[in-house]
């Protein structure tokens, strides 16, 4: 049993349907559900015993400890948080309150699960010890600031310097984290990713708004010269990534997770349009690309991430599955084909579901 939070967001979702595909270990899952919680995404685990949604705050004490007692997890893989740049920009305080608040309650709430333990596993089954037991902290690359031109990649030794609400508040937790650690002798691992993009992506993040504006006829907003750099992975890379680490990790170690597709913003928009001219032409044949429109930047607006993971392939044999063209033609399509996900999330409708289903 694992205990996941946040898995009802884009890369919690696409991580729990990826565990229970490939293992019938079960799952607890804890999110709050806001605005980017879609139960929706995990439809196909309706009516599936290794799978417990469950409504709720990772910083809420009280039925965080009510539920490691109850399901005694192995491990606590913790993907909850604010995301949104933009959002932490006009609003920071939910980014404070979930990423740092929040993750300190989770800590204490799992250390006080973790240290009541036993030590050795008594019946020698597979039940959780206070060795075996890990807390896998699941963070972003852009806790590292912003790099020029030519310097190199980021890696885990890096300094931490931290542009935005959102990343200061998620290189916060990572201090947590560690303090945790160093402190009380929690085990615990950390992953920094790069941009993850593909299915089942909220559709106010680059790539998925590109592909639904791109359909809709929309303008396609670009930042700025559109020139900012990101390092992109494929989510389900992400995924297995955090799966190897939590099976082999070195415990207070940090890994880094990219896989070297640094891309130029106004690229990957050409990419996605050169794609949909391909697998959905416009009606008018004219190129996707017209409906391009360059807007105001955002406010201190990192210019360029790059990822360094040669720890984590050198240390734990990962590599990505998925090149930059394989992943991003397999995201174009997969908008294609689920129209109704789209169209719920950008109606409310999956509001409507959750508050059906929790009211
Ligand atoms: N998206 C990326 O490119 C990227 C890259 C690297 C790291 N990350 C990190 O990965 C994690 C997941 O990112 P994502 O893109 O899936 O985010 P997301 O916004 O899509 O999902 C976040 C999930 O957390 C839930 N949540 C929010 N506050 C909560 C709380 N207080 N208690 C319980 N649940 C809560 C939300 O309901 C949602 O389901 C985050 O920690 C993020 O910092 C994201």
């Amino acid at each position: 049993m694992i205990l996941v939070t946040g898995g009802a967001g884009f890369i919690g979702a696409n991580f729990v349907l990826d565990w229970l595909a490939q293992s019938d270990e079960p799952v607890i899952n804890l999110d709050k559900l806001t605005y980017a919680g879609n139960p929706e995404t995990l439809q196909s685990l309706q009516g599936d015993t290794r799978h417990t949604l469950v409504q709720g705050d990772i910083g809420d004490v009280a039925l965080v400890s009510q539920l490691l007692a109850r399901y005694q997890p192995r491990a606590v893989v913790n993907f909850a948080a604010e995301s949104h740049v933009d959002r932490s920009i006009h609003g920071p305080g939910e980014f404070i309150q979930t990423n740092i608040v929040g993750t300190f309650n989770l800590l204490e709430s799992v250390r006080g699960y973790w240290q009541n333990l036993p030590q050795e596993n008594r019946d020698g089954g597979v039940a959780p010890t206070k060795n075996r037991f890990r807390f896998l902290h699941v963070s972003t690359d852009e806790v590292y600031g912003s790099l020029k031109k030519d310097d190199p990649a980021f890696t885990e030794t890096s300094h931490i310097e931290p542009n935005s609400p959102y990343s200061a508040s998620k290189a916060a937790s990572d201090h947590l984290v560690r303090a945790w650690h160093h402190t009380y002798g929690l085990p615990v691992l950390t992953t920094n990713c790069s941009n993850n993009y593909g299915p089942y992506h909220f559709p106010e993040k680059l790539i998925p708004l590109m592909i639904v504006n791109a359909l809709a006829g929309k303008a396609l907003p670009v930042y700025g010269d559109g020139q900012q750099i990101r390092d992109w992975l494929y989510v389900k890379d992400h995924c297995s990534a955090i799966r190897r680490v939590l099976e082999a990790g070195r415990l207070g170690e940090v890994y880094n997770v990219g896989g070297w597709n640094e891309k130029a913003n106004i690229d990957i928009v050409h990419t996605v349009c050169a794609l949909l001219d391909e697998l959905r032409p416009r009606a008018d044949g004219k190129p996707y690309k017209d409906q391009i429109t360059y807007v105001t930047d955002r406010p201190g607006h990192d210019r360029r991430y790059a990822i360094d993971a040669r720890k984590l392939e050198a240390e734990l044999g990962w590599k990505p599955a998925e090149t930059f063209e394989s992943g991003i033609r397999k995201t174009v399509q997969w908008y294609l084909d689920n129209p109704d996900w789209v169209a719920h999330v950008q109606s409310g409708a999956y509001r409507e579901w959750v508050q059906k289903q929790y009211a």
